[in-house]
């Protein structure tokens, strides 16, 4: 009976022994435990007088329940200092890590630009297939067998009459099949070309724009195409127009707008010459023209009755020059660093 209660203080008097749930753990086991100091203090108790052996259970009982009670009240006091510890190395101050947010690519987002404010004009999107017909992507476009365009360097042949579509103006024959006038598309895509060095790429992608109607004039492409550079390069920005060739539209020219580095002014504010416009205080984006009669032929629109104007630009190059972005092969390599910048 005095080992029982021996065992109790004996327990008490090394409370502070345990610095950890581990050694704790330990301490448990050592009077708890099967073979334990209270486990062999019990085999004691069967030593004992009959008599005896009612009050030694009892005292056995209470004794268990101290060290129980004392074991717990060790183990939340461990368990505080430990979430203390843990606690004290959290600094809520610290900024949290921004989520990585995927961005779209620049060709993306100047594509839905442009197809945007040309919706805006009420040009109707129109898609359609990247692998082409001969008919489609030359013949219809007044572009016949012998013409230099079609040259095997340029052309990417999936087969005799089948090739990758080397611009998206095989879709304005496309939608003048489907329609009659009045009629206004237009039809981002990818395009292939032979063709790879440092300012060409074998796929890019374009924007072919179309309308016809009775009465479509140059001063409605004109002004559709001014209103349209104003608001993808800002409402300073002016446009004229040079003479140019396109098989399919007569006439025909090429569209510069003012240098969006220099604002038109040809040089950089030290006076050197700006590198963009290279001087010049213009930049070419785009060719454009009046829808060639021989082309309305060729998808049964009558050219007594009906005119239209037709461009295409390059997605690439209106990219470049909206971003300022030097190397066309940024475009192509997908490095996260250039990416993200467009978030
Ligand atoms: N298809 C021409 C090219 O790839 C661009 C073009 C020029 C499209 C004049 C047109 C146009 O619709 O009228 O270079």
């Amino acid at each position: 009976m005095e080992g029982l209660d021996g065992l109790a203080q004996d327990c008490e008097s090394r409370k502070g022994q345990a610095c950890s749930l581990k050694e704790l753990e330990e301490l448990r086991i050592e009077f708890l435990g099967r073979k334990g100091k209270l486990a062999k203090a019990m085999t004691e108790l069967g030593a004992l007088d009959n008599a005896d052996k009612p009050a030694g259970g009892k005292k056995a009982n209470e004794v268990k329940q101290r060290i129980t009670e004392l074991m717990d009240q060790m183990e939340a006091e461990l368990t505080a200092a430990e979430t203390g510890r843990v606690l004290s190395r959290f600094d809520p101050t610290m900024p949290g890590r921004k989520p990585w947010a995927g961005s779209l690519h620049p060709v993306t987002l100047v594509m839905q630009e442009i197809t945007s404010v040309l919706a805006g004009l009420g040009f109707e999107y129109v898609a359609g297939p990247e692998v082409e017909n001969d008919w489609h992507n030359f013949e219809a476009l007044n572009i016949p067998p012998e013409h230099p365009a079609r040259d095997m360097q340029d052309t990417l042949y999936v087969s005799d009459k089948i090739v990758l579509r080397t611009h998206t103006s095989g879709m304005q024959v496309r939608s003048m099949l489907k329609k009659q006038p009045p009629i206004a598309v237009i039809a981002p895509g990818k395009v292939y070309r032979r063709d790879s060095d440092l300012t060409h790429t074998p796929m890019f992608h374009q924007i072919e724009g179309l309308l016809v109607d009775r009465n479509v004039s140059m001063g409605d492409l004109r002004g559709t195409l001014t209103v349209f550079v104003r608001q993808i390069f800002g409402a300073g920005t002016n446009v004229r127009f040079r003479p140019s060739f396109f098989p399919f539209t007569e006439p025909s020219a090429e569209v510069d707008i003012s240098c969006v580095m220099c604002g038109g002014k040809g040089h950089q504010k030290d006076g050197s010459p700006c590198r963009v416009c290279k001087g010049t205080g213009w930049v070419e984006i785009l060719g454009c023209g009046m829808v060639d009669p021989n082309v309305f032929k060729c998808v049964g629109y009558d050219p007594e009755q009906y005119t239209g104007f037709a461009f295409g630009l390059g997605i690439e190059r209106v990219a470049m020059l909206k971003y300022g972005i030097g190397d066309l092969r940024m475009f192509f390599e997908n490095d996260v660093r250039f990416l993200e910048q467009f978030a």
